[in-house]
């Protein structure tokens, strides 16, 4: 049995460079919880600049201080359960429009799936978030224009290619486990035949369990966001350690969900029964033992709207297909701010 939830995982934290830059790569626990946790400024976000600042803005991912909590609080707003239920429609819409493109698409010809859940999420950004975050701003005026424009560019930025390697991920376990797939599938038409999911059915969203398991183990091989990142603001004590100002902290999500002194030795195999009682019991309650969004109070606010997406995508895809990998698939996994198959997915769709 693994030993969870102990010690420090076996490891130390070591001093790295990044060009010029002091970098901390940290491993323990209970550091990367205070870091992780801390509320007074003093472990920031990286500040963007130049080029990145002209893509993503200076949105919520990236703001700190009173910024951050007036943006935070309007974020929460926009995604909380009941205007998340709002957004489900134009979900399920974006996605029948992809299956519409799939049914056109040659029998025994294989398709590059990366490519169609790309335009698929940035579908459902434009249709959902863009519209309620205008929609919010302009009924009360909260935030100026300048600012709205950042929120865009944040949600379309953070929202589309994170889900994107999400689904990109999940597709090719599921060709390569078949019975998972299977298992998936089963699961799907028992709750809905072969209907489109409904609005009201938001909670067959959460009923959907051995499809909740799957993307959780989805996410702990291949978590799209690979590190999380903070630096330095002052000179501070961590743990036993005395950090300048502007040393970078980098917390490493795809070593620890790799690690195999927290989930044992088959760490590297895809095993979504890990989950079958959630996560907290996968991770034996330590909450750093698990970190696709985050923790602490920058955990990702689109979670809820991630994992509502990705499991109406993936449902109404096993609703219509049975899929397997194409062999013209390489596996080469990549990096390009997140992570992603450097040449695409391609798999064959059977029509069931
Ligand atoms: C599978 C999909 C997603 C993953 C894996 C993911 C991952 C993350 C992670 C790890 C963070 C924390 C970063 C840090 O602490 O430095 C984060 C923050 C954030 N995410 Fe996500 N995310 C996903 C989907 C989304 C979606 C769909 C949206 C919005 C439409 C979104 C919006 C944000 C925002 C605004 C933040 C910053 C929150 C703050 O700092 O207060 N994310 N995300």
């Amino acid at each position: 049995m693994a030993r969870m939830g102990t010690g420090n995982m076996g490891r130390k934290n070591f001093l790295s460079w990044h060009g010029q830059k002091p970098q901390l790569i940290v491993t323990e626990p209970d550091l990367i919880k205070e870091i992780l946790n801390n509320r007074d400024g003093v472990y920031v976000k990286m500040k963007v600049v130049g080029y990145g600042k002209k893509l993503l803005g200076d949105g919520l991912v990236t703001t700190e201080g009173r910024k951050w909590v007036k943006q935070r609080k309007l974020a929460n707003h926009v995604f909380h359960a009941e205007s998340l239920k709002g957004m489900v429609p134009a979900m399920i819409t974006a996605v029948e429009m992809m299956l519409e493109r799939w049914k056109h698409h040659d029998q025994g010809k294989e398709i590059q799936v990366f490519q169609e859940f790309r335009l698929l999420t940035s579908d459902v950004i434009s249709r959902t978030a863009f519209g309620t975050t205008n929609h919010e701003a302009d009924e009360s005026k909260r935030i100026s224009i300048e600012d709205m424009i950042d929120e865009c560019k944040t949600f379309y930025f953070a929202g589309h290619e994170t889900t994107t390697s999400l689904l990109t991920w999940t597709c090719l376990l599921l060709a390569i486990h078949t019975d998972w797939q299977d298992k998936a599938t089963r699961e799907v038409i028992e709750l809905l035949g072969q209907k489109n999911p409904t609005p009201d059915d938001i909670n067959f969203i959460s009923r959907l369990k051995t499809m909740n398991m799957i993307i959780n183990e989805s996410l702990r091989l291949y978590p799209p966001v690979l590190s999380i990142v903070r630096t330095v603001s002052r000179e501070v004590r961590l743990g036993k350690l005395n950090l300048q100002a502007n040393i970078e902290l980098i917390i490493s999500t795809i070593a620890i969900h790799h690690d195999p002194e927290i989930w044992g030795e088959d760490v590297h195999i895809f095993k979504p029964e890990r989950f079958s009682e959630g996560v907290a019991k996968a991770t034996n309650n330590n909450t750093v033992a698990f970190l696709p969004f985050g923790l602490g109070p920058r955990t990702c606010v689109g979670l809820n709207f991630a994992m509502t997406e990705a499991k109406i995508a993936l449902a109404m895809i096993l609703q219509r297909y049975h899929f397997t990998l194409s062999p013209t698939y390489v596996h080469s996994p990549t990096k390009r701010l997140t992570s992603c198959p450097q040449h695409g997915l391609q798999i064959m769709l059977h029509a069931l």
